[in-house]
């Protein structure tokens, strides 16, 4: 620690920090742009000068940058002098030199850190009289808005996108007074982070596209705390509303998970909620007829009494639904008559990865606990597709050689440009073993393309050589036990190395491998090495915790005849199993009620359709890959702009309906006692009660607001419906009120914060002011609360070891290749993340297809699981021979659903020329 003297009073701060990040943690204010807490200093511009005193008897002092200064004790600085101020004035006029001033019209307005900047410095008089320089923008893609004309030079952006986030094709051109950032031609950006320029970016040259399609200034939005549901990362979000839809997605802070940062498909997959298809009004589907809709209370009359007629119910709940919707489902229909919606093999390495946590013998690191490990092997995973911030995570671990060789010179982690010269090409050791080419092979020390039996074989073979009780491989070529040796000594020879696997292959024996190199390094007593397990879907680990049988199972009951009635609950069972075998189910319930918020091929076989609300619409609990419970919020009521929607979140739906089928009363239903009845009915959710504030919890009396105080046209938003203004929606279920009166400061320690703001700082910068210091936790500690807790090394090494990947003739191992883009049910029913799929191909090995006669882009023949399909080729560099891949998500939509992950063999060849296109379109 350091006293530092700041304007004659003393503070105690950490000396490894610079003055800036000093300063602003204390909650001082200080203007500047190109440093950001993610991504240190670089002095680029000019911004953050203080004044400096050599001890306390200099009365001169020096301007120094203070994010570029290091805390020293007894060091004595002056932010209020006022030759700093006129510095700081008369840089960022300098650099407002050629800004267009065009606030009025700029998306930025309202939550924009130059606009907050300008006002702190209080320069307000413009003074250049010529030309302004003007640059030409670029069209780059659906999701980000490009108007070069608006920047200052910050370069936060291609710091961001290149040296943080990996991207290649942004960059800064020109020189001197003219530089200009962007791509080489206009194009989409290629980055899977490319979102997080619109918060990076002071200024207004990189905006959100989406939101630009219906466009709200930030104080006009109605904000949530939430939790992205489109993967198993558990990021933290805040959703924006305005007339009833999701107008964009910003980052919510938590210094245990997201930081700073989002994935795209998270950032720009929202519009499923916002689509005007979907069911609003109880339908009902007379026997052949047309689907009818109906008030709430018809509807439930008539599905209570379908299902009373029912000899046995079951229940069908999903992944991507809250803890809270399938346990009230479980409720409904008794926990032995309950599915958690998830195929068989699924469910089973769910299971498996749940078990390896707890008994592995090492704990499920963070995303921020991830950007410290110094050694990382990943089993099959293409982390970028399957769970994308997890792979940021990554890249930042691997960066920290560079944090580590510049301490070892005394340079500090935050001077961000002498650490990138020091590291040069130097990174912490990954190794990656995947079937394809992967983004993070260019980070990585090896990357190695085997078939997943391989993968696992490879695993196995580590585990031995940590552990030589792990049992050995055999028959395993020179090159790959060179390899072995090679993971094995950088895991032993790293502080915190880290493993980590999943299910996208949909293999049990790469979990196997995992956990044996868990169990081996357990062992050796390396307490501090990490297991991170990636699952598929939002809810996957809750649901696994939860328990229930597979949809296997669920299907079964229905085609022997054991069950005829069955509530469905969130989830297409299309997009889980063969279509016939759902068909064949379905067909013979008496009952089908279905609860959800799309209009799924599910949905069209409802007797009766409730219409659920979507994350925005509802509030629950969702546990994480990292075993984090979190909670979402509700953003908005949907009857508030449209009286006649009846969408309800899916626990009310069914709480109503049990209580009708029992002819009971509908009694009021509380958020915090079914969270309460989750926890208690299932003994690892047990800690859930502890996880959020309580409906009543309250801030100096008041409840916490949803809107900015800056929040406008209330009075006449719904004045096109009725002239009276009604009252807006109450809350009964959480802290949060649906309007601006309520605690939205920052002072008051809080956990869960609707969105950033604090007086002054109306950018995403405003985060500043709720963490205990500058990048690092909230002052009330992070949202969620984790579940897992790592018991010592125990149980027995896995000795099913798969036998060598052997092509077979005439026969292809087809695997599901996992898609950031495309790859979940509820983004791909969004316009701008469609537009970034992988078109559906088969990927073959370059080999292989030479053999078949098959060149790029070929029409090929695949049979797989009984249905053959038509696609073009796609000539892979990196697949083994005798493996083809799919491209997950888009190959469910052309093939009517195979199972996402299942290992299978199908076989291939060049499709006979007909005439006919390829498939390549996937159905809307
Ligand atoms: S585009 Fe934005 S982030 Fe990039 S240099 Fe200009 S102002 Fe800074
Ligand atoms: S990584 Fe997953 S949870 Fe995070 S923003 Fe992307 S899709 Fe959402
Ligand atoms: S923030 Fe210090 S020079 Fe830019």
């Amino acid at each position: 620690m350091a006293t530092i003297h700041v304007d004659g009073n003393d503070y105690e701060v950490e000396d490894s920090d610079n003055l800036l990040h000093a300063c602003l943690s204390l909650g001082l204010d200080i203007p500047y742009f190109c440093w950001h807490p993610a991504m240190g200093s670089v002095g680029a511009c000019r911004q953050c000068a203080v004044k400096q005193y050599k001890d306390a008897d200099d009365d001169r002092g020096m301007l120094v940058m203070s994010c570029m200064a290091p805390v020293k004790d007894d060091a004595y600085i002056s932010i209020a002098d006022a030759e700093a101020k006129v510095f700081r004035e008369t840089v960022i006029e300098f650099l407002m030199v050629n800004h267009p001033h065009d606030c009025p019209v700029c998306e930025e307005g309202g939550h924009c850190h130059l606009q907050d900047m300008t006002v702190m410095t209080g320069h307000d008089r413009r003074r250049y009289r010529f030309r302004k320089r003007t640059h030409r923008n670029q069209n780059l893609g659906p999701f980000i808005a490009h108007e070069m004309n608006r920047c200052i030079t910050c370069y936060r952006c291609t710091r961001f996108y290149q040296d943080y986030a990996g991207g290649e094709d942004l960059g800064a051109f020109g020189a001197h007074d003219n530089v200009y950032f962007g791509r080489v031609t206009d194009g989409t950006l290629e980055s899977e982070f490319s979102g997080n320029l619109t918060e990076v970016c002071p200024t207004g040259v990189f905006t959100d596209q989406t939101h630009s399609d219906h466009y709200t200034r930030k104080w006009d939005l109605q904000f949530a705390p939430s939790v992205c549901h489109q993967c198993a990362s558990g990021c933290n979000i805040s959703p924006g509303e305005r007339y009833g839809d999701i107008r964009r997605i910003e980052n919510r802070y938590n210094g245990d998970v997201n930081g700073y940062f989002l994935c795209d498909r998270g950032r720009f997959g929202y519009g499923y909620v916002n689509r005007k298809d979907r069911p609003t009004r109880p339908e009902c589907r007379e026997a052949g007829g047309e689907a009818r809709t109906m008030e709430v209370d018809e509807a439930l009359d008539l599905a209570a009494d379908r299902l009373r007629g029912a000899r046995r119910l079951i229940g069908i709940g999903s992944p991507r639904a809250s803890l809270e919707s399938n346990h009230r489902l479980r409720q409904l229909v008794g926990a032995a008559n309950f599915s958690t919606g998830i195929e068989a093999g699924e469910l089973a390495r769910i299971r498996r990865m749940q078990a390896l946590n707890r008994e592995a013998g090492l704990a499920t690191p963070s995303l921020r606990e991830i950007e410290q490990c110094d050694a990382i092997l990943v089993l099959g995973e293409d982390l970028i597709q399957s769970a994308a911030r997890v792979a940021l995570s990554v890249r930042q671990a691997v960066r920290g050689k560079g944090a580590e060789l510049g301490a070892e010179r005394g340079i500090p982690e935050w001077n961000a440009e002498a650490v990138k010269t020091i590291a040069q090409d130097a990174g912490h050791p990954l190794f990656l073993a995947t079937p394809d080419v992967t983004k993070l092979d260019g980070i990585a020390a090896h990357a190695e393309r085997l078939a997943p039996d391989d993968i696992a074989r490879l695993g196995f073979a580590v585990a031995h050589a940590l552990d030589s009780t792990a049992p050995a491989v055999e028959g395993l070529d020179a090159a790959t036990s060179q390899l072995v040796e090679r993971i094995a000594d950088a895991l032993l020879a790293a502080k915190k190395p880290l493993i980590i696997a999943g299910e996208s292959l949909g293999s049990m024996a790469i979990l196997e491998a995992a956990g044996n190199i868990a169990r081996a390094l357990g062992r050796r007593q390396r307490s501090d090495a990490g297991l991170t397990l990636v699952r598929r879907e939002a809810n996957s680990v809750g649901l696994g915790l939860l328990g229930g049988e597979s949809l296997d199972w669920a299907l079964a009951q229905l085609e022997t005849g054991d069950a005829d009635g069955v509530v469905i609950l969130e989830n297409d069972l299309y997009t889980r199993l063969p279509a016939p075998r759902v068909d064949s189910a379905l067909g013979r319930a008496t009952a089908l009620v279905v609860v959800d918020h799309q209009r799924t091929p599910t949905w069209g076989r409802a007797d009766i359709g409730l219409p659920a609300g979507t994350f925005a619409e509802s509030d629950g609990t969702l546990v994480s890959l990292e075993g984090r419970a979190q909670r979402f919020y509700q953003v908005f009521d949907p009857s508030y702009m449209r009286p006649d929607t009846r969408i309800r979140e899916s626990w009310r739906w069914l709480h109503a309906l049990h209580a009708t089928l029992e002819r009971q009363p509908v009694e009021t239903i509380l958020l915090d006692d079914l969270t309460q009845a989750v926890a208690e009915d299932a003994p690892a959710l047990a800690p859930l009660h502890q996880n959020t504030p309580e409906a009543m919890f309250r801030i100096h009396g008041l409840k916490l607001a949803r809107e900015p105080h800056r929040y406008s046209g209330r009075t006449a938003m719904r004045a096109n419906l009725d002239v009276n203004e009604p009252r807006a929606p109450m809350d009964l279920d959480t802290p949060f009120a649906f309007s601006m009166e309520g605690y939205s400061g920052y002072r008051e320690p809080r956990r869960e914060v609707a969105f950033a703001w604090a007086p002054g700082w109306n950018s995403p910068q405003a985060w500043n002011k709720f963490q205990d210091e500058v990048g690092g936790h909230l002052r009330a500690g992070d949202p969620g609360k984790r579940l897992f807790t790592a018991a010592a090394a125990g149980g027995d090494y896995c000795t099913d070891i798969p036998v060598a990947f052997k092509p077979r003739e005439g026969e292809w191992q087809v695997l599901d290749l996992p898609q950031l883009f495309g790859g979940d049910d509820m983004s791909r029913r969004a316009e701008p993340i469609r537009e970034r799929m992988a078109p559906p191909q088969v990927a073959l090995n370059q080999t292989d297809a030479a053999g078949l006669g098959i060149g790029a882009g070929d029409a090929v023949s695949i049979a797989v699981d009984g249905t053959r399909f038509r696609l073009p080729a796609r000539l892979s560099a990196g697949l083994p021979p005798g493996v083809v891949g799919l491209p997950a998500g888009s190959i469910q939509e052309v093939t009517g659903g195979l199972t996402p992950g299942a290992v299978r063999w199908g076989a291939v060849a060049k499709a006979e020329h007909d005439g006919q296109a390829p498939a390549g379109e996937a159905r809307p």
